[in-house]
């Protein structure tokens, strides 16, 4: 008698997986402070690298002296933005095989920012990620609410068109490596007050259905992983990393200086994540 065939399950055993912690230097140090703050990080933060994966997004001008920095180490390059083409009479722009050029792998794409002082727009926002993952770029797509719109209770609604959009001309066949999604509110970006930690979790369901409703359950949790933004400290980083959907931080202020950031980092490679 032959043996019955074992069904495969259709659903994806959990992994164990390490949080991801970005530090955005936004535009915050010159050449010589970020250098310095590189070669600290490379010094220390390192040795928590195993578990806790670890990304810094320096100023453009930047960029190719950090890398330089962190080449020998686990820390990774990223960009604050992108520009969608490859090539051309873009005057300004940075495009993705420049960076790649660099030694970057990441990029940030659509931070509130860009959106509120740059006129970035949602269609920009999906052209950029388009591009960031054809040249193999881990895109950190940044999306959240202003206070008027969570007060006049549209926040939900706001996110996760904010998703859609991004994603709207990302394919199944373009995802090929992992894509982040920030929760970022706009009124907890420092000096702002950091979001609770329920009402974090409770948008990144938001943002984990709309992912669904586009690519189905098994690509939504394979290719996108979902971490949250704005005033995360040592003190409350493992508050959202506590959250089933939330894997990540991403940092502004408290990852300009060594010893803060070290902290962060070295609180956040204390938690474990199922994923
Ligand atoms: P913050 O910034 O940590 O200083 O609030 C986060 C961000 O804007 O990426």
């Amino acid at each position: 008698m032959t043996k019955p065939r074992k069904k495969k399950s259709k659903f994806v055993k959990p992994q164990p997986q390490i949080p991801l912690i970005v530090g955005n230097w936004k535009m915050n140090l010159d050449l010589r402070t970020s250098v310095k703050l590189a070669r600290g990080l490379a010094n220390t933060v390192d040795t928590y690298s195993k578990k806790c994966q670890i990304v810094v997004a320096p100023t453009f001008t930047a960029l190719d002296q950090v890398g330089k920095e962190i080449k020998n180490s686990n820390i990774e390059l990223c960009s604050q933005d992108v520009f969608w083409e490859a090539k051309g009479n873009f005057t300004g722009e940075v495009s993705p095989e420049q960076l790649r050029d660099l030694g970057c792998d990441w990029t940030i794409i659509g931070h509130s920012e860009r959106r509120q002082h740059l006129g970035e727009t949602d269609d920009m926002i999906d052209r950029k990620t388009t591009a960031a993952l054809r040249h193999g770029f881990t895109p950190i797509i940044c999306v959240g609410e202003t206070r008027e719109q969570r007060n006049a209770g549209s926040g939900e609604l706001t996110v996760a068109y904010q998703v859609r959009s991004a994603l709207r001309y990302v394919g199944t066949p373009l995802l090929k490596q992992k894509v982040i999604i920030a929760y970022e509110p706009v009124w907890s970006i420092s000096p702002g007050l950091p979001c609770e930690p329920e009402d974090a979790e409770a948008m990144a369901m938001v943002i984990r259905q709309a992912l669904i409703d586009q690519y189905e359950a098994r690509m939504a949790y394979q290719h996108f992983s979902i971490i949250y933004g704005g005033s995360v400290s040592h003190s409350n980083v493992s508050d959202y990393l506590a959250k089933d959907e939330i894997v990540g931080a991403l940092v502004g202020h408290d990852s300009l200086e060594v010893a803060s950031f070290t902290k962060l980092i070295q609180v956040a490679s204390r938690s474990k994540l199922i994923v």
